[in-house]
């Protein structure tokens, strides 16, 4: 698969990579966890590395722990989960909690979700790095309207490693308004939403493929949206959920061959506007 650099360290980072919202918030019944289980079994094989949850999206924490303790596959993987409360005392129980759901002793990225109380977050985070109980450090939001508060943040505060943002081939505010900032910045960009929670696929689902994704190695709808995200500079890696096992293939096939060069994302953009 593909490998982006995450700034901060030169680290290679596998461009396609999981959420976990709604899809992975199914409790302890098998039912439910089959089909998740295949789903992090082709992440990890097609050689994808990050999954992205939170203490916000219910039970998607502990499943995720429990199916990477169960599969033996824990070592490949980049686990992000986020810090999701007010006061200090309670964020650090929140965090202390989710590395135990998650299973390990140090997350790879932790997050504070939506900027919720980022300050008092951010210098728990800088302690817990300097401790090697997080690898990485990140801030996220979803909604265009937090793009210049995101930008603020990385502006004024050093050692931020990663911003999650909302970007899709929908919602496009942070090609000028943040991904410009995060590379001047050396900080590496996780677009979440690239679906719009599925959304996309009812507007393109009722037209055929155009022969000229086969250009830039696209087979599906998914694909070309992802790869549009992909091919920006800045974005460091995308994260779309799924609890399909059919649909984590094909996501996967965006993190391979080809990307589409500035004329082309240009003709995926007109098409968009047609449709
Ligand atoms: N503030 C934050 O930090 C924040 C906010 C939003 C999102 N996030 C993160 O970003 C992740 C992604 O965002 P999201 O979950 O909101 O939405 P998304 O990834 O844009 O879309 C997910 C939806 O798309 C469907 N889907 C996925 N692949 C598909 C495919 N190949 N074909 C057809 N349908 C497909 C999924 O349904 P199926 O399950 O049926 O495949 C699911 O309903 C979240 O799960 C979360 O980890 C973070």
């Amino acid at each position: 698969m593909m490998t982006c650099p995450i700034l901060s360290t030169g680290e290679l980072m596998p461009v396609i990579g999981l959420g976990t919202w709604r899809a992975f918030d199914v409790g302890s019944e098998e039912a439910g966890r089959r089909p998740l289980r295949q789903v992090l079994q082709r992440l990890l094989d097609d050689g994808g590395r990050i999954i992205d949850t939170s203490p916000m999206y219910g039970q998607a924490e502990a499943v995720t722990g429990d199916l990477l303790a169960e599969s033996g596959a824990r070592p490949r993987r980049f686990l992000a989960t986020k810090v999701w409360t007010t006061g200090r005392e309670r964020g650090i129980e929140q965090m202390r909690r989710s590395a135990q759901l998650l299973r390990t002793e140090v997350i790879d990225l932790m997050q504070i979700h939506n900027l919720v109380d980022w300050r008092t977050h951010l210098a728990t985070l800088r302690r817990m790095k300097e401790e090697g109980r997080v690898r990485y450090i990140g801030i996220t939001h979803y909604m265009t309207g937090a793009l210049p508060e995101l930008a603020r943040i990385l502006r004024a505060e050093p050692g931020i490693d990663f911003v999650q943002l909302g970007y899709s081939l929908a919602t496009r505010a942070a090609e000028t308004e943040l991904l410009p900032i995060a590379a001047d910045r050396g900080v590496a960009v996780i677009a979440n939403r690239p679906l719009e929670r599925g959304d996309l696929f009812r507007r393109v689902r009722r037209h055929a493929l155009p022969d000229w994704a086969r250009e830039f190695d696209c087979a599906s709808w998914a694909q070309l949206l992802l790869k549009y995200v992909l091919a920006e500079p800045a974005v460091t890696c995308v994260i779309p959920a799924t609890g399909n096992p059919d649909h984590m293939q094909d996501n996967l096939g965006a993190g391979f061959g080809s990307l589409p060069d500035a004329r082309q994302r240009e003709q995926i953009r007109e098409l968009w506007a047609m449709m």
